[in-house]
């Protein structure tokens, strides 16, 4: 919805050279001074989803502060995604690569179940080296990945060329 878009503009603050040099960073922080404009978010998210998903996965951090909410307007169940080190065994883990490093995500044994059509919700789409991962945790368990949604897709870097073999819906409300 191009309204909404436009008003996502204005509240995102672009910030120059954070957390380092020649990263254009994007706060969402604003967004939630407006409760107009998040409610206005999730029902976006919410028609993308609609019918199409039993279950809902988000990633740590940033991918609970819509996910959930997600969740909860569409009577499906959330799952957590974790940074590795956060959630009691059992767990299944996936490891992705950083530009300097690797790091895990988790999620805990039996929340999703085989066969059902998860939607894996974040923040951003950046490389998609975080989401990718949580793919492959939903996949190890005998479920689908139908949907992948975003706040925000960073053009630039590509990302959904790494989702593209999930064959799943990839939507971002706005783009960079
Ligand atoms: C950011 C963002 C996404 C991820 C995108 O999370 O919220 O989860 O990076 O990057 P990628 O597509 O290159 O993998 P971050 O790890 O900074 O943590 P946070 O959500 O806890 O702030
Ligand atoms: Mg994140």
């Amino acid at each position: 919805e191009p309204q909404l878009v436009k008003r996502l503009e204005e509240a995102i603050e672009s910030i120059p050279d954070f957390p380092k040099d020649g990263i254009l960073f994007r706060d969402i922080t604003p967004i939630f001074l407006n409760p107009d404009l998040y409610e206005d978010i999730i029902g976006e998210f919410v028609n993308f989803s609609r019918g199409k998903i039993d279950a809902v996965c988000g990633i740590e951090s940033r991918g609970y502060l819509f996910g959930i909410a997600i969740a909860v307007a569409l009577k499906v169940p959330f799952v957590l995604i974790r940074k590795a080190g956060k959630l009691p065994p059992p767990f299944v883990a996936e490891s992705y690569d950083l530009e300097y490093g690797s790091a895990e995500i988790e999620m805990r044994t039996g929340q999703i179940k085989a066969g059902q059509r998860i939607l894996i919700h974040d923040d951003l789409l950046a490389t998609g080296g975080t989401t990718e991962a949580a793919a492959k945790l939903v996949e190890k368990q005998g479920a689908t990945v139908s949907q992948f949604s975003f706040l925000i897709g960073l053009k630039d870097l590509q990302g959904e060329n790494r989702l593209k073999d999930f064959n799943a819906e990839i939507f971002s409300i706005i783009e960079y």
